[in-house]
């Protein structure tokens, strides 16, 4: 029997990408379903019962739903976080569980500086704001994210600061990009941060006032990472303190309405965005639909996360 591959995702991807993995998936010899839009968790629950495969993108494959999908071997988060994949639960129930590394960060890279140029120029309302050119710009953590932002800064005219604690001082150099010695130095240096460090256990909440206090003046936090690696209490306080400072997210903090007082100083994506371009969507959605087929022509398991 065909194996049956399900495409999950509450936020869709856009048809072109659909239709491109459709594609990928029935003529590797599988079957299609698509689940979108869904707006209650019993949808997915229902719909992973007889799934052989999903595809997700931020949607939480938590162990409910790995039970619930009694003939689940593989699922793909197309995209690179992997922070809403319960991975204990897959390993437990031998599923294989992959991402897509580095098929949207181009996406994610232009989006920072989309959200930047925006707040320079105060929310585009007539009145005179700032350039980028000549500005200090601190990459926080120098994965494929990094890199793509590291690329496009150095366009802008930006002067590019890098610390990644996982990544050789001189591959970051190699780039043309200055490697400081630690997150504090990053901090210190730099007018503008921008964040793509992954959700973990280690990372939850570390971004503090401590940390944001060492931020010259005038300082700009962009957060296109996850909403979870910030201090919110933190960074509410800090901003009662600093008028002068700036946060910009790809997604709102939970109490976004803690930040209403501070009118023209923040900007929030109502839903995630980053990776949310045709080409982001083909990139990974298509990349996923190949692991797949891989996975059950030959079982290829490059990309897989629970080892
Ligand atoms: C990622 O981790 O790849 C991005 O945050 C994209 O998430 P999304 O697929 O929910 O847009």
């Amino acid at each position: 029997m065909a194996k049956k591959v399900l495409v999950a995702t509450e936020k869709p991807f856009a048809k072109v990408a659909v239709d491109q993995i459709k594609e990928i998936v029935e003529k590797g010899g599988c079957e299609f379903a698509l689940l979108e839009k869904y707006t209650d968790n019993a949808q997915l629950l229902d719909a992973v019962k007889d799934a052989n495969a999903i595809i997700v993108r931020s949607d939480k494959v938590t162990k409910e739903v790995v039970e619930a999908a009694k003939n689940l071997e593989i699922v793909v988060r197309a995209g690179a976080g992997f922070d809403n994949l319960d991975l204990d639960a897959c390993t437990a129930h031998n599923v294989c569980a992959e991402n897509t590394p580095g098929q949207n960060a181009n996406a994610v890279a232009e989006l920072v500086f989309g959200m930047a140029v925006m707040m320079a120029r105060n929310g585009f309302n007539g009145t005179s704001g700032v350039e980028l050119m000549g500005k200090k710009l601190g990459i926080h953590a120098y994965g494929n994210v990094g890199r793509n932002v590291a690329r496009i800064a150095k366009g802008f005219g930006m002067e590019v600061y890098a610390f990644d604690q996982y990544v050789d001082a001189a591959k970051i150099e190699a780039d043309g990009v200055k490697a400081v010695k630690s997150v504090e130095d990053l901090y210190k240096t730099c007018q503008y941060v921008s964040l793509h460090i992954p959700a973990t256990a280690e990372t939850k909440g570390s971004i503090n006032a401590k940390l944001l206090g060492l931020m010259p003046k005038n300082a700009v936090l962009i957060n296109t990472a996850r909403k979870e690696v910030i201090d919110e209490a933190g960074i509410v306080a800090f901003m009662k303190e600093r008028a002068d400072f700036k946060y910009i997210a790809d997604v709102a903090p939970d109490n976004k309405d803690a930040f209403a007082e501070f009118d023209g100083r923040y900007f929030f994506t109502p839903k995630k965005m980053g990776a949310q371009t045709q080409e982001a969507n083909i990139n990974a959605g298509v990349a996923a639909a190949h692991q797949i087929v891989n996975f059950f022509t030959n079982g290829d398991q490059k990309f897989r996360l629970n080892k």
